[in-house]
């Protein structure tokens, strides 16, 4: 299949779903509410046109298009899917940040066998927040990932405000060759460090897709990094932009996307005026580190709308329990990297090497005998977590099945934002605040992949 954005309206729109780029909010408003009956995601090993050479083999999809179908649901009203698993390797979903009952969350051996190649897995849940999601294996995860297995998630919330157009954009990397080719995921010695940067830059597939929205109108940009190593720093060239929810939930206070940096599994949600020129190009940039990018870019269209960013009233906050911080419970989680290399055994995904550790202990591998829950936490009970980074480099750590809150920062100033990633800075000690309100096992781990599987993961068990 040749990846055209042609190609893959027509293949989402087939599968039933919204396919990516700029939706007209008539046309949103006309989008059925997610129904009962599942929806079908079928892993895939497919071809696709990734660069300008031949395309890409072993890309690995949920659909039959290149890029995954990106999945609409609605706030409390339940969703359903099942996983086909198509390919010579074990899977699961794990539907990162959507706070899911336990036995849904898509962790292998923690919560649900290895679906194999033939088998499927029912999924069924009721989203309770809306914002911007996305969804992975959870199994193999740095090779399936790495190959494309990722796609993002709208909960949509019917007292939004509206907007002129929406555009949603999956970012991330590709580890190909010169002949565009799969190398190699990993080299261990950067797995040591930041991790193994890909060697391909794409928004949905392609390299710098452009959308139309209305001149003069109000987008909304919802972008998630499912890459599995890249941190970008988010700029917004063009027009006057402003933040209004991070990782699925609104920001307290709306700020413009002034080098934000973000981690892998995190989402970033703009508000966009555009120009009121016809023609007007804005662009969504990555300004982190030495080659900044343009990842996507909006063009204006049509007679100017006239609308402003500060007409725009709030996103409705989720409905995430309040930490009660005179009551809370304290539990320290130091991340630090391993003195020593502990081989693994390589059980699903684990990568051969021990770099990191949480509380000193490095993850084994996704091993059927885990290691003990970091902690385990009583229902209802609040809790804060005081994270610190002894390692000089970034973290996206990502915590499953609940959200937290931020409540300082030993090295800059935060929003009481909710979230259910935290980039940790080198060196920085963060304090999360939380309401144990979902029972089982949760992961908590890097989301650099090669973190992930090379130590720095463990669980929380609510009980
Ligand atoms: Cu995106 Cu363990 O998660
Ligand atoms: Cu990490």
């Amino acid at each position: 299949t040749v990846l055209t954005r042609r190609n893959l309206l027509k293949a989402t729109a087939a599968a039933g779903l919204a396919g990516f780029g700029a939706l007209t909010v008539g046309k949103l408003a006309g989008l059925a509410a997610a129904k009962p009956e599942p929806l079908i995601l079928k892993t895939a090993n497919i071809e696709a046109k990734l660069t300008e050479a031949d395309p890409t083999k072993n890309v690995l999809t949920y659909g039959e298009a290149g890029a995954p179908p990106l999945i609409r649901m609605r706030k409390g009203e339940p969703f359903a899917a099942r996983l086909l698993n198509g390919i010579d390797d074990p899977t699961t979903i794990h539907w990162h940040g959507i706070r899911v009952p336990n036995k849904m969350d898509g962790v292998p051996f923690l919560v649900q066998p290895y679906v194999y190649q033939g088998d499927h897995f029912d999924y069924a849940f009721s989203p309770p927040d809306a914002g911007t999601f996305w969804y992975h294996p959870h199994c193999n995860t740095l090779e399936q990932m790495g190959h494309g297995l990722t796609g993002v998630i709208v909960v949509e919330n019917p007292n939004d405000p509206v907007f002129d157009a929406e555009v949603v954009i999956n970012l991330r990397d590709w580890r190909l060759g010169d002949d565009g080719q799969f190398i190699e995921q990993f080299r261990p010695r950067d797995a040591a460090k930041t991790g193994t940067y890909g060697t391909v830059r794409t928004a949905n597939w392609l390299d710098q897709p452009q959308y139309d929205a209305p001149a003069g109108g109000l987008a909304r940009l919802r972008a998630a990094i499912t890459d599995v190593t890249r941190i970008y720093a988010f700029r917004v060239d063009g027009a006057e932009a402003a933040v209004i929810a991070l990782d699925g939930n609104p920001v307290p206070q709306r700020f413009a996307p002034d080098a934000l940096q973000l981690g892998p599994g995190q989402r970033l949600e703009l508000a966009i005026r555009m120009p009121d020129d016809e023609g007007a190009i804005v662009s969504l940039r990555d300004v982190r580190g030495t080659k900044p990018k343009i990842l996507a870019t909006l063009r204006a269209v049509g007679k100017s709308l006239k609308r402003d960013l500060r007409d725009l009233g709030q996103l409705e906050a989720n409905p995430v329990a309040e930490v009660d911080r005179a009551a809370a419970k304290r539990i320290p989680l130091a991340l630090s990297a391993t003195a020593e290399n502990v081989p693994g055994d390589g059980i699903c995904g684990s990568l051969g090497y021990s770099f990191w550790a949480i509380n000193k202990v490095p993850w084994p591998g996704d091993t059927p005998d885990p290691t003990a829950p970091l902690a385990e936490l009583k229902l209802g009970q609040s809790y804060i977590i005081d994270m610190e980074n002894l390692t000089p480099h970034s973290h996206p750590i990502h915590l499953h099945g609940m959200s937290f809150k931020v409540l300082s920062s030993s090295t800059r100033q935060v929003q009481p934002l909710v979230s259910d990633t935290y980039l940790i800075q080198p060196d920085e000690k963060v304090q999360l605040g939380l309401v144990a309100d979902n029972p089982g096992d949760w992961l908590l781990h890097c989301h650099i992949i090669e973190h992930q599987k090379t130590g720095m993961t463990s669980y929380f068990r609510v009980v």
